[in-house]
């Protein structure tokens, strides 16, 4: 269960540290919007460790991650991830989708397998339920690893660069179901390096660069008229150190 008036998202007072060296620091990052917020920004600025903190796979050395006004180690808010480099467990695609229902022996209903199937033909595996995950292609494994995530049906849905190694006709698809997803009411949080995927995509943006969130306005204002210069030069394609 969840509160529908508190933010989606709300970080306070976040820090992650390693060796003594802060990686990421966000002071306060509020997201209420529904729809899609695009996180932007160069390798290294901390895009997938963010997503890794508000998941709970990273903890932080200090601050407050709420989801929907709940603390993430709370079970009655549901988020799911999909990982920049998927990890899939050495079994066949049918059987890396059936243990999401967390069930012992596989065991699980008709509907259940019936709705597996569905999503599998959906993201194009539907030919691939018996093959090894392990063997799949780096496309096919990115397309498992967002099956997995859909069938929970989650509040919140993190992305990492889905399509990073997609060709582009199965990139739209992915985009149509993304979309498909954020019209169910599914909070959509999507990191990408691709500027006109970020653009088809977002309702809101936001720039991460060296660990600190630079710029975080809605679709529009963020293409259109960036206020930080950093943005501003990062979307025309300069060269930035
Ligand atoms: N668990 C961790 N422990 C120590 N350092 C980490 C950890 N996770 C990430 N880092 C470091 O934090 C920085 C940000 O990493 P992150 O993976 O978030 O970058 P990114 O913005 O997703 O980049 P890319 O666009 O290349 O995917 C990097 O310097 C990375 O080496
Ligand atoms: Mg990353």
């Amino acid at each position: 269960m969840t509160n529908k008036k508190e933010p989606k998202i709300e970080i306070k007072d976040l820090k992650f540290c390693h060796n003594g060296k802060v990686l990421l620091c966000v002071d306060y990052l509020r997201i209420d919007s529904p729809g899609i917020t695009v996180i932007v920004g160069p390798n290294g600025a901390g895009k997938s460790l963010l997503l890794k903190l508000i998941q709970g796979i990273e903890l932080p050395s200090a601050g407050q991650i709420r989801l929907n006004g709940l603390p993430i180690s709370d079970k009655r808010q549901s988020q799911s991830m999909v990982l920049q480099t998927p990890i899939l467990m050495r079994l066949s695609v049918y059987q890396n989708m059936s243990m999401c229902f967390e069930r012992k022996n596989f065991f699980i209903s008709a509907s259940e397998k019936q709705k597996i199937i569905d999503i599998l033909s959906r993201v194009g595996l539907g030919k691939k339920l018996s093959a090894p995950a392990k063997l799949l292609s780096g496309g096919e494994k990115q397309k498992l690893s967002l099956a997995r995530s859909l069938i929970s049906n989650p509040s919140i849905l993190l992305v990492d660069e889905p399509t990073s190694t997609i060709d582009p006709n199965t990139t739209m698809l992915i985009e149509g179901l993304i979309k498909d997803q954020s019209k169910k009411g599914t909070k959509i949080i999507f990191v990408t390096h691709d500027i006109n995927q970020a653009f088809r995509l977002a309702s809101d943006a936001i720039m991460i660069y060296q660990g600190k969130i630079v710029e975080q306005e809605n679709v529009i204002s963020f293409f259109e008229n960036p206020k930080s210069d950093f943005t501003k030069n990062y979307l025309a394609g300069k060269l930035l150190v």
